[in-house]
């Protein structure tokens, strides 16, 4: 299924993509066939189960008569998705979604974005901008999910002490800075908190396995818990610990904290191989589009918003909440 919706998210972002061309091909604009045509600047469309389900949901949202999606895919290349903003000014579409890469590096580009009359909006990720060069931001409250994670390993642990490795994702983005912080907090608050090691797995399995066997061959049964900052990050450092033959989860395995509780990994989370999964909800579409709508109408958003998220856990899950969720 996954793969299906990777070919088919790629095969709609390629043809959007090749509509919205490089080099000097332009796209009609609003004036040119009467739909609202809106321009989303996404980080990787097949990054990550959670971005597949992002990228669906914006599809989908704006798959009505009267709009035009366009997605740029950067590729999670943030030089690159900056330029692909710059594109849409120059393609005078009316609105600009960016799910952004990298916090820093937009004040230019929102800036000509403005000049231009075009309205921004930041969808899932932060940035590091005046808030007077975009509209509006809706997206997870990465911290707070953090903390979720934190005060889990708390009643975990208790006051065993805890050696922690920690999967970074990419390095910049709002999502692991937050969640990096909660736990950075987490380790400054609790004497009995060791953090071994911290690296970026990019968000990505296969990364995030070669750097959890890295850290088995140095630290070995130190390791008693991981704070993979995505699903698919988790899943790497199981791989990982279960080839070396190191128990995972439970009650008594190397403890695995992850992030974005996609159905799949919430199986197994009630499998007992994570214990603790914090939701970062990717379904920002039909919220993003009602943004749209009113906006058109004259309303103004609130500035930000955050979706209500849960926490699942090994001991509490159940099939039934895992039948439940959307994604
Ligand atoms: O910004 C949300 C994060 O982006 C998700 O947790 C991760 O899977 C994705 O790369």
């Amino acid at each position: 299924m996954k793969k299906l919706l990777a070919v088919l998210v790629v095969l709609t972002i390629a043809a959007s993509m090749a509509f919205a061309g490089g080099g000097n091909q332009r796209t009609q604009t609003r004036s040119g066939d009467g739909n609202v045509v809106i321009g989303f600047a996404q980080c990787k469309a097949d990054e990550s189960d959670w971005r597949i389900a992002n990228t669906f949901s914006m599809m989908n949202a704006f798959n009505k008569p009267g709009y035009r999606l366009i997605i740029a895919d950067s590729n999670n290349d943030a030089a690159k998705q900056v330029a692909d903003v710059q594109a849409f000014i120059d393609m005078e579409v009316d609105y600009i979604l960016i799910a952004a890469v990298n916090e820093d590096g937009w004040d230019t580009v929102l800036r000509n974005a403005q000049r231009a009359g075009i309205p921004v909006i930041l969808v899932d990720r932060t940035m590091k901008v005046d808030p007077s060069l975009y509209l509006c931001w809706i997206g997870g409250d990465f911290y707070g999910e953090g903390v979720k994670a934190t005060d889990w390993m708390v009643k975990h642990f208790s006051s065993r002490e805890v050696n922690v490795v920690h999967l970074q994702g990419q390095l910049g983005a709002g999502a692991q800075v937050g969640r990096s912080r909660a736990l950075a907090d987490g380790i400054a608050k609790h004497s009995n908190w060791n953090l071994l090691a911290q690296q970026t797995g990019n968000w990505g399995t296969d990364t995030a396995k070669q750097v959890m066997t890295s850290w088995i061959q140095q630290f070995g049964s130190r390791i008693n818990c991981v704070y993979a900052e995505n699903d698919n990050m988790a899943l790497g450092a199981i791989q990982a610990l279960q080839e070396a033959g190191i128990a995972v989860g439970g009650a008594n395995g190397v403890a695995i904290i992850s992030f974005d509780a996609n159905r799949p990994y919430l199986q197994m989370t009630l499998q007992g191989l994570i214990n603790c999964n914090v939701e970062c909800n990717p379904l920002h579409g039909p919220r993003v589009f009602e943004i749209v709508e009113a906006h058109r109408r004259g309303v103004m958003p609130a500035k930000e918003e955050s979706p209500i998220e849960e926490a699942f856990y090994w001991d509490t899950i159940t099939q039934a909440i895992i039948d439940a969720r959307q994604y």
